[in-house]
């Protein structure tokens, strides 16, 4: 059976009145579409775990930044569409800005209403150079928290930090629901899916299997005993490309997230860098 494709909030609600009348679990997959197998693995999940799967796919203009790709994101819908179908997912919720914010501009807090994660925790990483992303990023995966009341939600721990953020904002705000983290994919040579990975060219994607390479041998040496991060970010160095422009190493507590010095189980070591003019992130927890 083909996915129900709907554009606005009253009708997701309408059909999930009706599933919550005949008992049916629901599952949310987050996304921003233009789909590959990263998100594929979260929908499977979700089809595993729960009665009835909605996949969102919506590129928030409030996530994105004064400077970032927000016209140039790819947008794929009728390609997400067919994916969908062929997962058995049974609602696409693709609502236009407008829906969402009630106003086709970007808006700021100053107007509308946002989900200020802790300080701490949006200040560093991505945040560092991405002001306001995970503000944006907390408020739109809230309000489609509200709209489906999803008894699962799905994301993927190829964005470490979002995930370790929404997974506090549900603990912090009582949201009742489960947040279900997902492996990351990542092509056969290593390098992890991204929808931005369509941005680059034979030579920039070359260099920029240099994150997944580093952050490889970082893993294996610490199976190997050695926990001095300074020892694994110098490693790190050496191994990426020198083409690409770094932007962080970073090794957290996955459980605090917390800097460490000294790399133990489930640290994150995280790498943000640019290959080209186009930014990648990539981590392992060990
Ligand atoms: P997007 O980048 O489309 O990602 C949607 C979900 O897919 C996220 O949970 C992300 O971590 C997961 N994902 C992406 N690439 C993956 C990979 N290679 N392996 C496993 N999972 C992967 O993240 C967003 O959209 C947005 O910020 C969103 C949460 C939808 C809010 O707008």
């Amino acid at each position: 059976m083909s996915a129900i494709l709907l554009n606005n909030i009253k009708d997701v609600r309408n059909n999930i009145k009706a599933w919550k009348k005949e008992g049916f679990t629901i599952g949310l997959v987050p996304t921003m579409g233009a789909l590959h197998a990263g998100h594929a693995s979260l929908i499977k999940k979700a089809k595993e775990t729960c009665d009835k799967v909605i996949v969102s796919v919506f590129v928030n203009p409030i996530q994105f930044g004064p400077n970032e790709d927000l016209d140039k994101y790819p947008r794929t819908l009728e390609a997400d569409k067919k994916l969908c179908d062929e997962l058995g997912c049974d609602i696409i919720f693709a609502p236009s800005p407008k829906e969402m914010y009630g106003a086709d501009n970007k808006l700021s807090n100053t107007e509308f209403t946002f989900v200020c994660p802790p300080y701490n925790l949006v200040d560093c990483l991505c945040g560092k150079s991405r002001v306001g992303h995970f503000d944006g990023v907390a408020t739109v995966v809230l309000k489609l928290f509200n709209i489906t009341t999803p008894d699962k939600a799905f994301f993927g721990q190829k964005d470490a930090q979002q995930l370790f953020i929404l997974t506090k904002m549900v603990k912090d705000l009582n949201l009742d629901l489960e947040i279900v983290p997902c492996p990351i994919v990542r092509e056969d040579d290593g390098l992890a899916l991204s929808s931005r990975n369509t941005y680059l060219s034979e030579e920039e994607r070359k260099n920029a299997l240099s994150i997944s390479k580093a952050l490889k041998e970082i893993n294996s040496l610490y199976l190997n005993d050695v926990t001095d991060t300074k020892i694994l970010f110098d490693t790190a160095i050496s191994i990426l490309n020198k083409n690409i422009e770094l932007e962080y190493i970073e090794f957290r507590n996955f459980e605090t997230f917390e800097k460490v010095e000294k790399a133990s189980k489930n640290t994150l070591v995280a790498i943000a860098a640019k290959s080209g003019k186009t930014r990648l992130i990539d981590n392992i927890i060990l």
